[in-house]
């Protein structure tokens, strides 16, 4: 048996590091593909459906596969401190990474906007979290001028190794089904993930995306004779934070939903690239339906995830019912992130199911009676 030490050692050959570039690592990857069987039959789905929970990574979100790779690769050169913008789940797997190289992460936040699980998780990684009077989009064009003048290493999806370490997703897709899925539905913040995604599916079956289809003529490619079976990728944004609906940059994002709340993609030419490379979609989903599908999806299925990661799950719903993806299919979506990161938002809707009970075992037995009839 070999153990599995994370997506740097199990990738190695394919992702950009040299040979003896030392890993850091805390055996990211490896997240399940679960079948949503109840959920399925709730609304009358007959394709397969499944759900990529990417909260089951070391610091419960999909960051961990860029930060895996983009933290080994800055570290390996020479790097002494690391930086981000964050909604909070980047911040947190910057911080963790960091903590484990041995380096200094500074993590800009939008003050009073991320979920409190994930400042936890910079604090106690020992971050430096500093807290602007701005949004996600002020918070990156921050990091980017600092980044000028100061020696520390970005480490947001503008940094292309995070991306590189983000396809290893797509990968496991393909080898957990033996094939690609017909869909791929994904929230869309930054528009990191949704390129990452495509990256890998072109990978696996041997296309070149747009961005290399020159190196891919020079290594004597014929496109011609490829089968396509890549993915047909939809992103879903939320209703009040929704650029690639709106055509251009929304100035004052905002939705329950903080971890996508950002108005200026930083992969808007990347996703557009994506979107009509793979005939896939855009569309949106209102605060209120993505709250009602975490939800939904927890009660059927037993998979708790955060509000931005059920947009995913939200818009496939929906766009299923309306024969938009066509009945039959094989369906992913991504689960980014972890329903744990943010109990907060459980709580203010209301705490169903909990009965408050005198100590006695007569107020317990009549609890247990009044639900079991
Ligand atoms: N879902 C979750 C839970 C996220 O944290 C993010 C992005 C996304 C979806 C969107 O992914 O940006 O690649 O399109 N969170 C970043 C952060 C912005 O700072 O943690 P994207």
């Amino acid at each position: 048996i070999t153990r599995y030490s994370g997506l740097v050692e199990h990738y190695r050959a394919r992702l950009p590091l040299t040979a003896d570039t030392r890993a850091i690592s805390l055996a990211e990857g490896r997240t399940p593909l679960i079948k949503l069987e109840n959920l399925a039959r709730e609304i009358g789905f007959e394709g397969e459906l499944y759900v990529k929970f990417e909260g089951l990574n070391p610091t419960g979100s999909f960051k961990d596969r860029g930060m895996t790779v983009a933290v080994t690769q800055a570290v390996h050169e020479g790097a002494r401190a690391i930086i981000c913008a964050s909604t909070g789940n980047t911040s947190a797997a910057a911080a963790a990474y960091a903590a484990r190289a041995g380096i200094t992460a500074f993590v800009l936040i939008p003050e009073g906007k991320i979920a409190l699980g994930k400042l936890a998780q910079a604090v106690v990684h020992g971050a430096v979290v500093v807290q602007i009077r701005g949004n996600f989009d002020d918070g990156m064009r921050l990091v980017k001028e600092v980044a000028e003048t100061s020696p520390v290493a970005i480490v947001n999806s503008i940094n292309p190794f995070r991306l590189q370490g983000q396809k290893t997703a797509a990968f496991e897709i393909v080898e957990a089904l033996g094939r690609a899925p017909d869909y791929h539905c994904i929230p869309v913040g930054n528009a990191g993930n949704i390129s990452a995604h495509w990256i890998g599916y072109s990978e696996v079956s041997g296309f070149e995306t747009a961005a290399n289809v020159l190196t891919a003529e020079l290594r004597g490619y014929d496109r011609s004779k490829l089968v396509d079976n890549r993915p047909k990728m939809v992103g879903y944004q939320a209703a009040g934070s929704a650029p690639f609906m709106r055509g251009g940059p929304v100035r004052d994002p905002e939705t329950v939903a903080t971890a996508i709340r950002i108005g200026d993609p930083q992969s808007w030419d990347l996703a557009w690239a994506v979107q009509k490379e793979s005939g896939g979609w855009f569309d949106e989903c209102a605060d209120a339906d993505i709250l009602a599908v975490q939800r939904r999806l927890a009660e059927l299925d037993g998979v708790f995830c955060e509000p931005a990661s059920a947009t995913s799950l939200c818009g496939a719903i929906r766009d299923i019912k309306a024969g938009r993806i066509a009945p039959g299919s094989t369906v992913v979506c991504t689960l980014t992130g972890n329903g744990l990161k943010d109990p907060d938002i459980i709580v203010k809707g209301g705490l169903q199911g909990v009965v408050e009970v005198p100590a006695e075992r007569s107020a317990v037995e009549k609890a247990l009676l009044a639900r079991l009839g």
